[in-house]
C-alpha cells in the first residue's frame, strides 16, 4: 500500500517525501508544479537512493485523480496541494477559494469513491488569527483570518471535520504548521519562492547572498522583548518527521486529531537576524519600516500534545535552521534552475 503526496514538489512535501522513504513506506507523488519544479524530486531520489513515483495532476481534475487512484494501492493521503501565498490570496480570493477548496473537495470524492478514508491535511497557525493565548494549545478557539488563504485552511478544518463526524471510517489528522525554515542538510532540497520572497527567511537569506539589498524589519513598536514580530520557527525536517508519526497515527484509527507542529520557541524578527549573522558569518543588513497589515505580535507553539501523543518533538534549534536555509541558498541561488 501506498501514501499519495499531493503537492509533493513542493517545499514541505519534498522533504517528507524523503522522510516517509526514509521510514520506509511506498510514496506516489502528484503535483500540477504551479509553484514548484519536477527538479526537486530529481534531487529527492539523489538523496534517497529510490525514484519517486510522480503523477503531474492537478487535484481539481477528478478523471486524472481517478486515474491514479486506479493505477496505484493508495491507503493514505497526505495533502500538502494548495496555494499559499498570503499577499496573492488578498488579490485573487477565488482562485484561492476555487483550488484550495474545489480542489479538496474533489480529492476527497476520489478518495471515497476509491475506498481511501485516511487523509494528514496541512492546516496551519493562521487558524488561530491573533491568537487568544501563547503559548497556543490545540484547545485555543480559532480566530478570524486576516486573508482569504488563511481562511481556506480555517474552512478545510471545518469540512474535513463534518465529514469525520458524519463518517467514523475517516481518520483525519490535522497538523498546525508554524513558521517553517531551513532545508534538507544535503543542501539539495529547499524552499524555493517565486520572485520576492513573503516570508522572512527567504528574504533574510536572499539578502544574504547579495540579491536584495536589505531586509525591511515590519515593525519594532509590537509587544514583544524588542518591538519585532515573535514566531515559533521550525526545522523542514522536523516537520516533514511529524508527517511519518502522524501516519503511524492514523494507522491506529485515530478518528479525527489536530496536533500543533512548532518548537515551543519564540523568536523575533531580529533573533533572528542575530542568529543567523552568528551562525554562518554573512551580515544581513536591515531598516525599521512600517507594520505589515495582518501580522500579529506574538504566534508561538505549545508543542506538548504532539509529544505527548505522537511521541514527536523538533529536534533541530535555530542555528540549524539558519545554517541549512543558508546552505540550500549559496548552494543554489537561483532555487532549482541553477
Ligand atoms: P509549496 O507551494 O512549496 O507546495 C505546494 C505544492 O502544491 C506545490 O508544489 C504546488 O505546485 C502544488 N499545487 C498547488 N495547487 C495544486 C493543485 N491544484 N493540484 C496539484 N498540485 C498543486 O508550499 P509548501 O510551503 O510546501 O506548503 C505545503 C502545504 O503546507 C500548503 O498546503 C500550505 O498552505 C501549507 N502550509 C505551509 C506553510 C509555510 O509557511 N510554508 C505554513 C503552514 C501551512
Ligand atoms: C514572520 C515575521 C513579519 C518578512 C506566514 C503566513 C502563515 C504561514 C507561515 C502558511 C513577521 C516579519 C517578514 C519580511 C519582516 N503560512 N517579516 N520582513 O507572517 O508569521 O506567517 O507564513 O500557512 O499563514 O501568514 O511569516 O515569514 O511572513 O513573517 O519583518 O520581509 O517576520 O512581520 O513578524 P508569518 P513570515
Amino acid at each position: 500500500m501506498a501514501i499519495l503526496v499531493t503537492g509533493g514538489a513542493g517545499y514541505i512535501g519534498s522533504h517528507t517525501v524523503v522522510e516517509l522513504e526514509n521510514a520506509g513506506y511506498d510514496v506516489v507523488v502528484c503535483d500540477n508544479l504551479s509553484n514548484s519544479s519536477k527538479k526537486s524530486l530529481e534531487r529527492v531520489a539523489e538523496i534517497t537512493g529510490k525514484e519517486v513515483k510522480f503523477y503531474y495532476a492537478d487535484i481539481r481534475d477528478h478523471e486524472k485523480m481517478t486515474e491514479i487512484f486506479e493505477k496505484e494501492k493508495i491507503d493514505s493521503v497526505i495533502h500538502f496541494a494548495g496555494l499559499k501565498s498570503v499577499g496573492e490570496s488578498v488579490a485573487k480570493p477565488w482562485e484561492y477559494y476555487e483550488n484550495n477548496i474545489s480542489g479538496t473537495l474533489v480529492l476527497l470524492d476520489v478518495m471515497k469513491k476509491h475506498g481511501c478514508k485516511n487523509m494528514i491535511f496541512s492546516s496551519s497557525a493562521t487558524v488561530y488569527g491573533d491568537p487568544a493565548f501563547v503559548p497556543i494549545t490545540e484547545d485555543c478557539p480559532k480566530g478570524q483570518c486576516t486573508n482569504p488563504y488563511g481562511w481556506t485552511k480555517s474552512m478545510l478544518e471545518q469540512i474535513l471535520s463534518d465529514i469525520q463526524k458524519a463518517d467514523n471510517e475517516w481518520n483525519i489528522v490535522l497538523l498546525r504548521y508554524f513558521n517553517p525554515i531551513g532545508a534538507h542538510k544535503s543542501g539539495l532540497i529547499g524552499e524555493n519562492p517565486n520572485g520576492i520572497p513573503n516570508n522572512l527567511m527567504p528574504y533574510v537569506t536572499q539578502v544574504a547572498v547579495g540579491k536584495i539589498p536589505y531586509l525591511g524589519v515590519f515593525g519594532n513598536d509590537y509587544d514583544t522583548h524588542d518591538g519585532t514580530g515573535v514566531r515559533d520557527y521550525i526545522h523542514v525536517v522536523d516537520l516533514a518527521k511529524g508527517h511519518v508519526k502522524a501516519i503511524a497515527k492514523i494507522e491506529e484509527k485515530c478518528g479525527l486529531k489536530v496536533y500543533n507542529l512548532g518548537t515551543g520557541n519564540g523568536y523575533s524578527v531580529l533573533d533572528i537576524v542575530k542568529n543567523f549573522e552568528e551562525a554562518t558569518g554573512v551580515k544581513v543588513p536591515y531598516k525599521i519600516m512600517p507594520r505589515r497589515p495582518g501580522d500579529v505580535a506574538e504566534c508561538y507553539a505549545s508543542a506538548d500534545k504532539a509529544y505527548r501523543e505522537l511521541g514527536w518533538k523538533a529536534e533541530n534549534g535555530i542555528r540549524e535552521m539558519c545554517e541549512d536555509a543558508w546552505r540550500w541558498q549559496k548552494n543554489n541561488p537561483n532555487g532549482f534552475d541553477d
